[in-house]
């Protein structure tokens, strides 16, 4: 019998600080920073962001989405047989975010290890769970986004630091002998590194290099609305499903303009759209799972219902999941 992957269980979790703009803006006004609310809302989407306390980790959050993920497929962490966590902001350099979180969950002993392609994160591994469960050396796995990107931000810099947020989102993918994911299309162009991305390293005992996230917006925003578009529609054609065909698209959450442009591409009306930019900001490779989560506990996503995953980040990377849920 063939093998497929499906997903049977969704989880999410935000840490308790919420930031509104308002609450940002009064921040950084006392550190000589102006910017606004009318701003951030006109060329964003964004009104709110969540903020972890100090010495909460991705892993802190990634766990309790897992709990929330595995509490919703009923089964235990002893069931799991494999962990990815997509992660842009690990707990440490090493070991990985995942074999922390594994720890904390009482899952010892399965394989478990990180994903590290920012903002496309969760798509990429998804397609890994995927592929592993498909080929027959995975049965039950936790895939997971998990970002605290509060930490890498300049609070300096107006240009990035109001876009961001923390949080973390969890699905739990298993064997079926029915569909569930039923096509992938990943990419990256390391020609574009220098459009987004957190230079600084460990180096001999120092960090070598600016620690903190860098954009150029407008190139990014360029090329994530053309390559959102080309991933959608290969993914459409590789399961022979049209663009009409979509009951939910969940993009990244970046900026609700990427968004109202790809579902315009797509000729999806925006209430086909799973949107939590606003209230979460951009967390990253958190960003897919957390609002698919959020769609799924609004009784909006439901069984059976055909899915468009789409990731895009620095990288540059970009990818797309279809799925029946
Ligand atoms: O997660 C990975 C994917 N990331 C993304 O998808 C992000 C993609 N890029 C974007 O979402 C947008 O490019 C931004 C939201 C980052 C910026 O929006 P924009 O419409 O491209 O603005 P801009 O960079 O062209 O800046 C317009 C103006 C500038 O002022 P001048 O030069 O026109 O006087 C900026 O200095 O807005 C100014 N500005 C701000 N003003 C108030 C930039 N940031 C702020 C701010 N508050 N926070």
């Amino acid at each position: 019998m063939k093998r497929f992957s499906r997903i049977t269980g969704t989880g999410s979790y935000l840490p308790a600080a919420r930031l509104s703009n308002a609450d940002l803006v009064a921040r950084l006004a006392s550190e000589g920073i102006e910017t606004s609310d009318e701003w951030i809302v006109e060329r964003t989407g964004i009104r709110a962001r969540h903020f972890a306390a100090a010495g909460v980790t991705s892993s802190d959050l990634g766990a309790e989405a897992a709990r929330r993920a595995l509490e919703a497929a009923k089964i235990t962490p002893k069931d799991i047989d494999l962990i990815i966590v997509a992660t842009s902001t690990p707990d440490m350099v090493f070991p990985s975010t995942a074999c922390i979180l594994q720890n904390k969950l009482g899952a010892n002993g399965c394989p478990a290890f990180d994903v590290q392609a920012v903002c496309s994160g969760f798509v990429y591994a998804l397609s890994v769970a995927d592929a592993m469960i498909k080929s027959g050396g995975a049965t039950t796995a936790l895939v997971i986004g998990a970002e605290v990107f509060s930490r890498i931000l300049d609070f300096k810099d107006r240009t990035t630091c109001v876009l961001f947020g923390d949080g973390a989102g969890a699905v739990v993918l298993q064997a079926s002998d029915t569909p569930g994911l039923l096509a992938s299309d990943l990419h990256a162009d390391g020609s574009h590194v220098d459009i987004l991305c957190t230079p600084g390293h460990v180096s001999g005992g120092s960090v070598l290099g600016d620690p903190l996230l860098k954009m150029d917006g407008q190139a990014v925003f360029k090329l994530a609305v053309g390559v959102l578009e080309q991933a959608a529609r290969t993914v459409l054609a590789k399961a022979e499903l049209k663009d009409t065909d979509i009951d939910w698209l969940i993009p990244h959450q970046a900026n609700i303009r990427i968004m109202q442009s790809t579902a315009k591409k797509l000729r999806l009306p925006m209430d086909k759209v799973i949107v939590t930019v606003d209230q979460h900001g951009n967390t990253s490779a958190a960003s897919i799972p957390l609002a698919l989560d959020h769609g799924v506990r609004a009784g909006k996503v439901k069984p059976g219902d055909l899915v468009m995953l789409e990731g895009v980040g620095g990288g540059f990377t970009w990818g797309a999941v279809l799925l029946n849920f």
